[in-house]
């Protein structure tokens, strides 16, 4: 991934209503990830001309993995959501989750699970073991990054309370029921698949 903030989405701040309000888009997009980008720039002293990746394995200081991981966490989110879902994976990506879990809603329960049982803040994912091709629920505290050493993240989920707290105030699983209308599951696809 390249050191760019994208500005602007793919979608408007409200094409994700109900499921996800415009204004918890706003400012989690305006606010909370360009300030990870900002202080990322910062703690690395300017741009750097190494990818996210790159920069998130080799400067393992807590203002660097905090505020990149952070920027980082927040620009796949965000393509990972879309207001015209298919609401169900698609291609070689569903086989595998279908294969491993034995259908959608049990991979849903078990990812759902994840996000919940995150104490504090975090991330659930899905992702890719880069050295045997398995697919892998984990939950990641904080900022941190998933895992990229060793993994392609396929699916993320932002459990922080900013990404949920204005319209489901303390009620993170009715936030983690509503998400799966608004995945972007051709952007999960084409993880898995290149
Ligand atoms: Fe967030």
């Amino acid at each position: 991934m390249k050191w760019e903030f994208p500005e602007k989405l793919q979608y408007a701040y409200d094409a994700l209503e109900p499921h996800i309000d415009a204004k918890t888009m706003e400012i989690h997009h305006q606010k909370h990830h360009r300030a990870y980008f900002d202080n990322a720039i910062k703690a690395l002293g300017g741009m750097p001309s190494s990818t996210v990746e790159e920069t998130l394995l080799s400067h393992l200081e807590s203002a660097v993995q905090n505020n990149a991981g952070g920027f980082y966490n927040h620009a796949l989110f965000w393509q990972m959501l879309t207001p015209r879902s298919s609401k169900a994976p698609i291609g070689a990506l569903k086989n595998a989750i279908d294969a491993k879990w034995n259908s959608f809603a049990e991979f849903r329960d078990a990812f759902e699970k994840a996000g919940l049982t995150r104490f504090g803040s975090g991330w659930a994912w899905l992702a890719k073991n880069k050295s045997n091709g398995e697919i892998e629920i984990f939950s990641k505290g904080n900022q941190d990054h998933p895992n990229v050493d060793t993994h392609t993240p396929l699916l993320g989920v932002d459990v922080w309370e900013h990404a949920y707290y204005l319209k489901y105030q303390n009620r993170r699983a009715d936030y983690l029921n509503a998400i799966w209308n608004v995945i972007n599951w051709e952007f999960c696809e084409e993880q898995f698949t290149t």
